[in-house]
C-alpha cells in the first residue's frame, strides 16, 4: 500500500512516496480503518518542512478520515463500515487537558495519515457528522476542533456576542462558521480583498484588510461602538496580539492559538491586565470535544469550506499551495 513519508532531510520537496506493507487485521481493542482523506494545517507545514523536527521516516499528517473496514475483540465504539475521523490527542477522552506537547500526535509524534490503511487502537478515532464526505471529515481534527474548543468549550460563546476572527485560514474560517450558527456577529480580518468579499458572503459581518489597516485593533473597536469584541480567535501569535488585545472587549476572551508571526515575542502586559482579559493558549481539543462538535455539525448543517483537494502523491506540491497563502479555508488531500 501507498503512504508518503518525509525525507532526509526534511522538506516540502522532499516528501517520498513509498510503499510499505499493509497492516494486516486488528488486534483486541484495535480497528482497521481505509483512510480515504486528509488535510493540511500550518502545524503538519511544521513537521514535513523541518521546523518542528520528527523522526526520519516519519508519515506525516494529523488529519485522517475514511471507513471502518475491521474491529478487534472488544470495541464496542465502531462496527465495519463506520465512518471515523482521526483525533489529534487519542489520549486525552475528556475533561481538562492534561498533555501539553505533540508526543502522542499522528503526523508528529507518531506516524500520521498521508497512508491508505491503519491499525490502531479505536480510540485514536470518533464517528464523523452524518453527510459529510471523507474530504470534510478530515478538516475537523485540527482546525475545526481548535475553533470549536476556542469558542464553544473554553470560550462558552452566547448569541448576541461579537467575534473576531483573523485572516482565512482553517481554523478562522470554521470560527466565523460556528460563531455565525450561534448567533454571534462576526468580524474578519485578511490580507485580501477578494477573501474579504469570500469572508462577507460566508456571513462575516464586518471585515477589515489587515495590511492595509495596521492599526486594526482600533477599528474593531469603533465597529463594536467603543467596546471591543467578546472573543478573538487569535492565530496570528506575537505580531498580532497586541491588536488582537485592542480589539478585545473588557474582561474580554482571547484564544490563543497561533504561530503564524512567529513562536515569541513581547506582549503589552499592562494593557492586557488594565482590560482585565483573559488570554487562553490552548491545542486542539479532547475526543469528547470532538463528539459534541460533531453533533453540533449535523444539528447545525456546517459544512467546511474546501479551498482545493490534491492527491497523495501530490501532496508537497499541496505543501506548497499552502506555503504560497492563496487558500481560503482547508486544503485536503484524497487518499
Ligand atoms: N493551538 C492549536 O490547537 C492550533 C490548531 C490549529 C492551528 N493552529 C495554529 O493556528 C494558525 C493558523 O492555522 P491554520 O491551519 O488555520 O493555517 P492556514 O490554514 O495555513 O491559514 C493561514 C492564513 O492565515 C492568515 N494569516 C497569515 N498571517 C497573518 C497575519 N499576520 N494576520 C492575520 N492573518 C494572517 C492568512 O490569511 P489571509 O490570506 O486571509 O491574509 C493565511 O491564509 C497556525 O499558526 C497554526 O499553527 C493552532
Amino acid at each position: 500500500m501507498k503512504a508518503v513519508k518525509i525525507g532526509t532531510p526534511a522538506g516540502v520537496d522532499n516528501l517520498q512516496l513509498v510503499d510499505i506493507d499493509d497492516p494486516g487485521q486488528p488486534g483486541p481493542g484495535q480497528v482497521r480503518v481505509r483512510i480515504h482523506a486528509s488535510s493540511l494545517n500550518f502545524h503538519d507545514y511544521g513537521v514535513v518542512s523541518g521546523v518542528l523536527p520528527a523522526d526520519a521516516g516519519r508519515i506525516p499528517m494529523a488529519d485522517g478520515a475514511g471507513v471502518v473496514e475491521a474491529v478487534g475483540e472488544g470495541v464496542g465504539e465502531f462496527k465495519a463500515g463506520d465512518h471515523v475521523v482521526s483525533c489529534f490527542f487519542p489520549f486525552w477522552e475528556n475533561g481538562t487537558p492534561t498533555i501539553g506537547d505533540f508526543k502522542t500526535t499522528p503526523g508528529d509524534g507518531v506516524d500520521g495519515y498521508a497512508r491508505e490503511v491503519v491499525v490502531l487502537p479505536s480510540h485514536y478515532f470518533t464517528h464523523t457528522p452524518k453527510g459529510y464526505s471523507h474530504a470534510e471529515a478530515a478538516t475537523l481534527t485540527t482546525a475545526g476542533l481548535t475553533a470549536w474548543r476556542a469558542l464553544i468549550v473554553d470560550g462558552q460563546l452566547k448569541p448576541g456576542a461579537t467575534v473576531l476572527v483573523l485572516g482565512t485560514g482553517g481554523v478562522s474560517i470554521f470560527g466565523l462558521q460556528l460563531a455565525k450558527a450561534m448567533g454571534a456577529s462576526v468580524i474578519a480580518t485578511s490580507s485580501s480583498d477578494a477573501k474579504l468579499e469570500k469572508l462577507r458572503a460566508l456571513g462575516a459581518d464586518h471585515t477589515i484588510n489587515y495590511r492595509e489597516n495596521p492599526e486594526w485593533g482600533k477599528t474593531v473597536r469603533s465597529l463594536t461602538g467603543g467596546r471591543g469584541v467578546d472573543h478573538v480567535i487569535e492565530v496570528g501569535g506575537p505580531g498580532t496580539l497586541p491588536q488582537s488585545i485592542t480589539a478585545c472587549r473588557i474582561g474580554g476572551h482571547i484564544a490563543l492559538i497561533g504561530v503564524l508571526t512567529g513562536r515569541a515575542g513581547p506582549v503589552p502586559t499592562a494593557a492586557l491586565m488594565a482590560r482585565q482579559q483573559r488570554l487562553q493558549g490552548l491545542i486542539v481539543g479532547s475526543r469528547q470535544d470532538q463528539r459534541d462538535m460533531t453533533r453540533a455539525l449535523e444539528v447545525t448543517g456546517i459544512k467546511p469550506v474546501i479551498d482545493s483537494t490534491f492527491e497523495l502523491a501530490k501532496l508537497g506540491d499541496a505543501f506548497r499551495h499552502e506555503a504560497a497563502g492563496a487558500h481560503f479555508g482547508k486544503i485536503c488531500v484524497s487518499i
